[in-house]
């Protein structure tokens, strides 16, 4: 064990998965650990290394940024925080022309449900059974996850869970006092759920109908992963609400709620500041990220590779008896196991691939978008090798 190792586990919190990596460096689709080692990321920090990690834009765009101006408090104006916003409300789903900064997903979450109760006037939300939306306490309200929040309760009060994918179940949530539907539309945390064809736009009919809002989580799904903009898009869907944060500043701290002007001013002085929302480091990382991603067009790219990546994963499921399916959009991916996935993680690691968990039998990656087809290939071939060597392992 390393001394960092050592030190982490001293000081810090034992609430994290852990790998046994140190990584203490990564370029793209790559990251080194202190002996040297290289490892493909398919991680990408879950989700968030979205334009490579250390994107020579974001970083040169930080380091001007340092040399300036670090932090500028929300009471005074600010260049970059104006530029960072009206990048983002050009790049967003029409119609979402404002928005809230804030420093992170839960934040960006917590924000939404603030605005969903102040501009409704109402209290009651439903959320999705499997879905995600961080640990805070209004966001772990949200969350579907027991484990996540038996301990903390009681959380905020008025929110319902649905069946996800069923338009009916959420129908049947729809009261008095309901103000928002939240959901991601492709739930990650939950195993890299793809709605069926029809249910967000059956979703966005309904909250229509019934005077809600729509409040989309597009913190894993957004900018590029699953082959579009933003992932709605897949289904021609604008929400009313979308909160944002990962990789839109390029791996710097960030969250963002984006919403309607008429929306977001609900929101009277003093409602909601943050200290550090809307700091000129992150908004000038962000406005490099936003501009590296459409120059680049990574939607598309994302999409060519992950049909590829797709692809590759679905042959090794198909050839393989521990693999159950193959699943995803874009550069968001999984393979279900039938088992628990632990020693293929491992020996991936060993074999330089680093991949994450959606629960304990489904491998999933969130792989930069900028990765590779030489680098997708890798990771395919040594997918296969662990799977194999673990069924062997099995079958002897
Ligand atoms: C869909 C979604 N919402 C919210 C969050 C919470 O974000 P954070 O960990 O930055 O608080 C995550 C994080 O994984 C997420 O995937």
């Amino acid at each position: 064990m390393s001394r960092a190792m050592e030190l982490e586990d001293l000081h810090g919190p034992a609430t994290y998965q852990r790998f046994p990596i140190t990584a203490v460096r990564g370029s793209g689709a790559v990251l080194w650990d202190e002996q040297g080692n290289e490892y493909i990321d398919c991680m990408g920090g879950y989700g968030v290394a979205i334009v490579g990690h250390c994107n020579p834009d974001v970083v040169n765009a930080i380091r001007r940024q340092a040399e300036t101006l670090i932090t500028c408090h929300g009471s005074l104006y600010n260049d970059k925080r104006g530029e960072f916003l009206d990048k983002l409300t050009a790049a967003s789903p029409h119609g979402l022309d404002a928005a809230y900064l804030s420093n992170s997903g839960a934040e960006a979450v917590e924000v939404a449900i603030k605005l969903a109760k102040k501009f409704t006037g109402k209290k009651g939300m439903i959320a999705m059974k499997g879905g995600y939306h961080g640990k805070t306490s209004g966001a772990l309200s949200a969350t579907w996850s027991k484990k996540y929040k038996e301990s903390f309760e009681p959380l905020l009060p008025n929110f319902k869970h649905a069946e996800y994918g069923d338009l009916e179940a959420v129908q049947r949530e729809v009261d008095e006092d309901t103000c928002a539907v939240i959901l991601e539309p492709i739930q990650g945390e939950g195993g890299i759920i793809v709605p069926p064809d029809g249910y967000l736009r059956g979703v966005r009919e309904l909250c229509d109908k019934r005077g809600l809002l729509m409040i989309a989580d597009e913190i894993q799904t957004g900018l590029g992963r699953t082959g579009k903009m933003w992932a709605c898009e897949n289904w021609n869907v604008v929400p009313d609400i979308m909160t944002l944060a990962k990789g839109l500043a390029g791996g710097v701290p960030i969250g963002a709620t984006l919403t309607r002007s008429e929306i977001l001013h609900s929101f009277k002085r003093g409602e909601q500041t943050s200290t550090f929302g809307g700091n000129p480091l992150a908004c000038a990382a962000g406005s490099a990220t936003l501009d590296f991603i459409q120059r680049e067009k990574l939607p598309d790219r994302a999409r060519l590779n992950g049909e590829k990546f797709l692809s590759g994963l679905r042959d090794i499921a198909q050839r393989h008896k521990l693999p159950r399916e193959a699943r995803g959009m874009g550069m968001m991916l999984a393979l279900e196991m039938r088992v628990d996935i632990q020693e293929i993680l491992m020996q991936s690691l060993q074999k330089g691939v680093v991949f994450t968990y959606s629960g304990r039998n489904v491998v999933r990656l969130l792989p930069p978008l900028v990765m590779t087809s030489e680098q997708i290939a890798r990771v395919l071939s040594v997918l296969e090798d662990v799977v194999s060597s673990e069924e062997a392992k099995r079958a002897g």
